[in-house]
């Protein structure tokens, strides 16, 4: 059945890692905010159901968050909040809820219907993930169209990345891979960094990722953090800003590239089926 293109072409990004802590919902709230501030309609979703701190980093108290969706009275506007008007919203996660980190495919099926009706209304869709391949992860990562694998130049950070990466390929037939490299001293860092990984994936798996690009480790990042301001209001000159706007830049150029090939239909698909 041939489907009509959809008018937004709503680009589902996901934000993952390997190993937590390395900058992924910073990134995935800054990336949101650049895109928003060059004229584009933004939903930045907190799916780390584990550890939510998407609300914290924006300084807002959420009255209703993902876990109000298994309630049949609730629909996903009720619990979406503008963080900018004019199209900046954002749909708020619960922290310690276990039905959430352990949601089955049809708890997923669930929550995805009520999600994919207003999906289709922004031109991004922003998933912060939570570290690690728990099958929440993984299964939104399959269904996104792009997923952005945040990496640091630590070992650590990029043994358990190319781990997600190979348990996506292995699991769920992924072979389709953004890299942003956070915290560098310099651009030769973030590509160094990159190629160990690219080299790794080439060598054991036959595919290489497409590197976005570097962002530098700033003090100003943890500053905006606790001061609970996204770093592009805050301080939107300093180098770490000037990266996240550069990386913006390039997602949307691989909306562009990929708008047609974004049918109408639900912006989140079924879950791929799992190879054995
Ligand atoms: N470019 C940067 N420069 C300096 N500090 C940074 C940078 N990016 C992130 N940080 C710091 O790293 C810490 C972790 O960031 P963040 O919470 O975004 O990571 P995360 O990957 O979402 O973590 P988790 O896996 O727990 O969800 C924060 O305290 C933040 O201030
Ligand atoms: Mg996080």
């Amino acid at each position: 059945m041939s489907q009509a293109p959809n008018p937004n072409a709503t680009l589902a990004v996901a934000i993952l890692s390997g190993k937590g802590g390395v900058g992924k919902t910073n990134l995935a709230l800054n990336l949101s905010y650049a895109l928003f501030r060059a004229g584009h309609r933004v939903l930045l979703m907190d799916f780390d159901v584990g550890l939510a701190n998407v609300d914290v980093l924006l300084g807002l108290s959420p009255e209703k968050n993902l876990q109000d969706l298994f309630r049949p009275d609730v629909q996903a506007k009720d619990v979406m909040l503008a963080v900018e008007p004019g199209g900046f919203d954002f749909l708020p996660a619960a922290s310690g809820v276990p039905e959430l980190l352990e949601m089955d495919d049809d708890m997923r099926e669930v929550l995805f219907d009520k999600l994919n009706a207003v999906f289709g209304s922004y031109d991004y869709l922003m998933l912060d993930l939570g570290a690690g391949i728990s099958q929440t992860v993984l299964s939104v990562a399959a269904m996104s169209q792009v997923r952005v694998l945040v990496v640091t130049p630590e070992p650590t950070s990029l043994t358990d990345s190319y781990a997600v990466i190979k348990v996506l390929h292995t699991q769920y037939g992924v072979s389709d891979f953004h890299v942003l490299v956070n915290q560098v001293e310099s651009p030769a860092d973030a590509q160094a960094t990159f190629n160990r990984l690219s080299a790794a994936c080439n060598h054991f798996l036959g595919f290489t990722p497409v590197l976005i690009g570097g962002v530098h480790s700033d003090p100003a990042v943890p500053d905006a953090v606790r001061r609970q301001i996204p770093l592009l209001r805050h301080a939107p000159r300093c180098q770490a800003a000037q990266d996240i706007i550069g990386g913006a830049v390039k997602l949307h150029r691989v909306r562009q590239q990929r708008k047609d090939a974004i049918i109408a239909g639900p912006v989140l698909g079924k879950i791929p089926i799992i190879r054995k």
